[in-house]
């Protein structure tokens, strides 16, 4: 047999842009520079520098998930593994799961439980509104559930689900487990893990956080733990017991994503210096600020103002207009990058973490107004990028 040779020699530079593309999609995003500097680390995944850097990073989880329980893990993989690390160790054969479906990630959470053997049955959400109480509390007297999920910010068309806390209310009145999707929205906007009574929440580092893809986080209340003392899930890497070893007691799992959690950590501590309230309200003036902007130049919103997700804002195609051109357009003229959708006529434009910062906001705004106008659409440029002369000092303190 004729060996193998090893391929021509190409470093990195020969294959990334000149300079770094502007990532304003739906995620990952861009990072802080503290964040880039530790994810650059490999220390030991095991010994005292682990432990006081897990110790920290539960601490200040705590805050993020505004949570007093203890059972929070961390794992390496992304927030799919997270959603999958909730089912797998909550849900089995014999058990049903009532699914809030917005959408594509909304349902990822029944497609996960299906393949663990739940009953699975999917309430179907109407034309992109939120879920009211009244919807799922029908639901919940026609039939006993085990656990109900939903997700917090619906990213694949932009929809918050605004009633969820009386929505856990409602479920948890009735001894239903409520599992959240918070991937897109923890440190964005309020989320209150202990106040709401949620039982299981999860995020990854790609989106909220602004850390890096690749390490996700996961917290159960002391009702969901209890079940999971009970059960021996069919995943192993997945296995919270387990996990809960090496995030607990300091005893080997797996080989820990020792970097992305150094990388997390920074993430973490960054949130805390600069407060849930401040980064809520920095997000809210970002967001706001670019959903003013986007509608005096003339482009339309999907989702109307009172239901719309604030971290993730989904535009409107204009007929006739192919959103792969107008993508393509914004990254090779202006190197910056929003992202498409999972079927609808839309384009999506990210407001998390340090997305929403003053350089970063003004960018896109404008590479979106341009990129539209390229193709036709009637684009007011000046009155879109009058929104934002005055909030440098805000966004960048
Ligand atoms: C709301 C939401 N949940 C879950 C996920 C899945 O995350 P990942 O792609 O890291 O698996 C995403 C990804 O975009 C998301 O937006």
């Amino acid at each position: 047999m004729t060996p193998i040779e090893p391929p021509k020699n190409m470093p990195l530079s020969e294959i990334l842009p000149a300079t770094p593309t502007l990532l304003m999609g739906a995620g990952p995003v861009p990072i802080p520079y503290q964040v880039a500097q530790a994810n650059g680390l490999v220390i030991s995944h095991l010994g005292e520098t682990m432990n006081r850097v897990i110790a920290r990073v539960k601490e200040m989880s705590k805050y993020v998930f505004q949570t007093t329980s203890d059972h929070i893990l961390g794992l390496a993989g992304p927030g799919s593994a997270a959603m999958e690390m909730a089912i797998t160790n909550l849900l089995g054969p014999g058990k049903k799961v009532l699914i809030l479906n917005l959408g594509t990630f909304s349902a990822r959470f029944g497609e996960l439980a299906k393949r663990v053997g739940a009953e699975v049955i999917f309430l179907k959400g109407e034309d992109f509104k939120p879920f009211t109480v009244e919807q799922v509390e029908a639901e919940l007297e026609k039939n006993h559930y085990d656990a109900l999920t939903l997700v917090q910010g619906e990213t694949s068309c932009g929809v918050k689900n605004i009633h969820l806390g009386p929505i856990a209310a409602a479920a948890k009145k009735r001894n239903v487990l409520v599992i959240v999707d918070a991937v897109c929205t923890l440190s964005t906007m309020p989320f209150k893990m202990d106040e709401w009574n949620i039982d299981v929440v999860m995020t990854c580092g790609q989106k909220g956080l602004s850390s890096i893809p690749g390490v996700s986080l996961i917290a159960f209340s002391e009702d969901a733990w209890k079940i999971i003392e009970q059960r021996n899930p069919p995943h192993w890497c997945l296995d919270a017991k387990l996990a809960n070893r090496f995030w607990s007691k300091h005893e080997y799992h797996y080989t820990a994503p020792v970097s992305g959690i150094l990388a997390i950590h920074e993430a973490l501590r960054l949130i805390c210096l600069e407060t849930l309230e401040k980064r809520f309200e920095r997000h809210l003036l970002s967001s706001h600020a670019l959903q003013t902007g986007l509608e005096r130049m003339g482009l339309q919103l999907f989702i109307p103002k009172e239901d719309r997700l604030n971290s993730v804002v989904a535009i409107q195609m204009p007929r006739d207009l192919k959103a792969s051109d107008v993508l393509k357009h914004m990254l090779q003229t202006f190197n910056v990058e929003i992202s498409g959708a999972f079927g609808l006529p839309i384009v999506r434009i990210g407001q998390m973490g340090e997305q929403c910062r003053f350089q970063n906001l003004s960018k896109v705004l404008y590479a979106t107004g341009m990129s539209f106008k390229k193709f036709g659409t009637p684009i007011d440029m000046n009155q879109g990028m009058a929104q934002i002369d005055s909030l440098q000092n805000r966004l960048d303190p």
